[in-house]
């Protein structure tokens, strides 16, 4: 079975429109489940447009394989997305690019390794696309198994030791020495290859061993980045362009938003790398004396408070997300909606733990989009609020970002919650959040502290609402 190459390439360029596209719509809450249809609509588009490349002699076979390939892969994807919790969004997202950047190095690398040995031989150019997708490909997938790792808890906290930014820099110069000589001629010498491929996993492991468990969406978000990269070099290798659009787009999403939460953290890429932030030795010193005392206030209380006040913004935060307190933040906002309350929702972009975080919880609770707002929304009539209620988040309203300027956090822009006239902070402790300092607006005048797990004290909150 044969089709003309211009005929493919249509459907390669129908492809990448709907992939476009579908990054487009997932942009907005609102039409983000459409996207995702729209941008498996253009894989499955791909998927046709492969199988007249297919060598006839194996014809069936290959396509047998990509079936069971298709039908492993929408078993897995579908499991996953039905059974993983919310919670655990952030490392599904970490195994699924770990097996998209080892797919990416195993195309790669089986194809060098392939040409090497054959009369043609490899073309420099060539050399140099399959030796860069091996490379950012394995290394992407070690790293993701590690960021998997830290996200389900094993090893969060950076693992350090003096010198490992020097001997980090020494093994990636091995690497491209070996990468270096591979090119230059020998590209028979399979051994120097494995070689290269195993230091490239290694390389993964040691970038990601030294960075805390909560930077982890950012180095998923850059390892996306060089997953994409290494798939639009396989592009080049095999002379796919859906591989090479489709590995471009991701590779310049994935770097956008890495840049985006760096930016929303006041944080440079280097100081998440390298910073080794959230190490005991940089919480510590960050701790100090703040003025003011803790003002604890009971459920009944706080829901007077809110039941006469005019306008109210919710704050969530992480703390939300470990409670899974959305329905009950939805059933509160309910009641105070009914009496004729404003109820605002003020989302940081960093707040939780992955982007987007909290407008998906929110969104799973059935909040409507209008009383979402953004940080930068919100922040200028925050004098105006009358209860402002900080649920499970702590570094996003932490004024210290503006107040102090030895914290590690000095300059993150925060959602100014200390403005509002009163100020409701639902947590179960008087712990750090994950930039693991003292927050400032627990010692506030205005402000009140809640104290027990989100979602029971909401629970207690709502039935003080309806019981007043
Ligand atoms: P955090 O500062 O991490 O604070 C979360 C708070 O939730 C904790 O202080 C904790 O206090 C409380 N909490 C935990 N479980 C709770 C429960 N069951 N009920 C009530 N409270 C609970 O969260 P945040 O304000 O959302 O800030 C996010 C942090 O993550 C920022 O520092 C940000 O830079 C970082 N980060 C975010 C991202 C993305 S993309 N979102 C990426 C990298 C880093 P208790 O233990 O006392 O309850």
């Amino acid at each position: 079975m044969s089709a003309t190459p211009s005929i493919l390439y249509i459907f390669y360029i129908v492809a990448a429109v709907l992939f476009i596209l579908g990054i487009k719509f997932l942009s907005s809450p609102r039409t983000a489940r459409y996207g995702n249809l729209v941008a498996a609509a253009g894989m499955l588009v791909v998927f046709g447009a492969t199988i007249p490349l297919l060598h006839e002699q194996s014809w069936n076979l290959n396509c047998t394989l990509m079936a069971i390939g298709i039908l492993i892969g929408l078993a897995l994807g579908a499991l996953g997305a039905y059974s993983v919790k919310m919670t655990a969004m952030p490392q599904m997202v970490a195994a699924f690019n770990g097996l998209g950047g080892g797919s990416a190095a195993l195309v790669a690398g089986l194809e060098f390794l392939r040409r090497a040995h054959s009369a043609e031989g490899i073309a420099p150019f060539f050399a140099v696309t399959m030796l860069f997708a091996t490379l950012i490909g394995s290394l992407s997938f070690s790293g993701s198994i590690i960021a998997f790792l830290k996200l389900e808890g094993h090893f969060e906290k950076p693992h350090t030791f003096p010198g490992q930014n020097f001997f980090n820099g020494l093994v990636l110069l091995v690497i491209l020495g070996l990468c270096g000589y591979l090119i230059g001629g020998q590209t028979t010498n399979s051994t120097a290859f494995v070689i290269l491929f195993a230091l490239a996993l290694f390389f993964g492991i040691a970038m990601v061993m030294p960075i805390g468990g909560a930077d982890m969406p950012v180095v998923i978000s850059l390892l996306n980045s060089f997953t994409g990269l290494a798939v639009a070099a396989d592009g080049f290798t095999i002379n796919n362009l859906s591989m090479i659009v489709a590995g471009t787009l991701v590779g310049s999403s994935g770097t956008l938003l890495t840049l985006l939460m760096c930016k929303a953290m006041n944080r440079p890429v280097t100081n998440v790398l390298f910073g080794a932030f959230g190490s005991a030795s940089g919480s510590k010193a960050a701790a100090g004396g703040v003025a003011g005392t803790v003002k604890p206030i009971q459920a009944d209380e706080a829901a007077l408070l809110l039941a006469y006040a005019q306008r109210v913004v919710i704050v969530p935060g992480y703390g939300m997300a470990v409670a899974q307190a959305q329905h009950q933040v939805r059933e509160l906002s309910d009641e105070l909606g009914k009496r004729g309350i404003e109820v605002q929702f003020a989302i940081h972009p960093v707040a939780g733990r992955m982007p987007g975080h909290m407008n998906v919880l929110l969104a799973e609770a059935n909040v409507p989009y209008d009383q979402l707002c953004e940080m930068e929304a919100i922040n200028p009539s925050m004098d105006r609020v009358d209860v402002c209620l900080v649920i499970g988040a702590n570094d996003v309203v932490n004024p210290a970002a503006r107040e102090e300027k030895t914290s590690p956090i000095y300059g993150m822009p925060i959602i100014e919650a200390d403005r509002a006239k009163t100020v409701i902070v639902m947590k179960r402790s008087m712990a750090a959040g994950f930039a693991g300092i003292e927050n400032h607006l627990f010692y506030k005048d205005n402000t009140r502290m809640l104290f027990g797990d989100a979602k029971a004290s909401l629970n207690a909150l709502v039935a003080a609402v309806k019981a007043n």
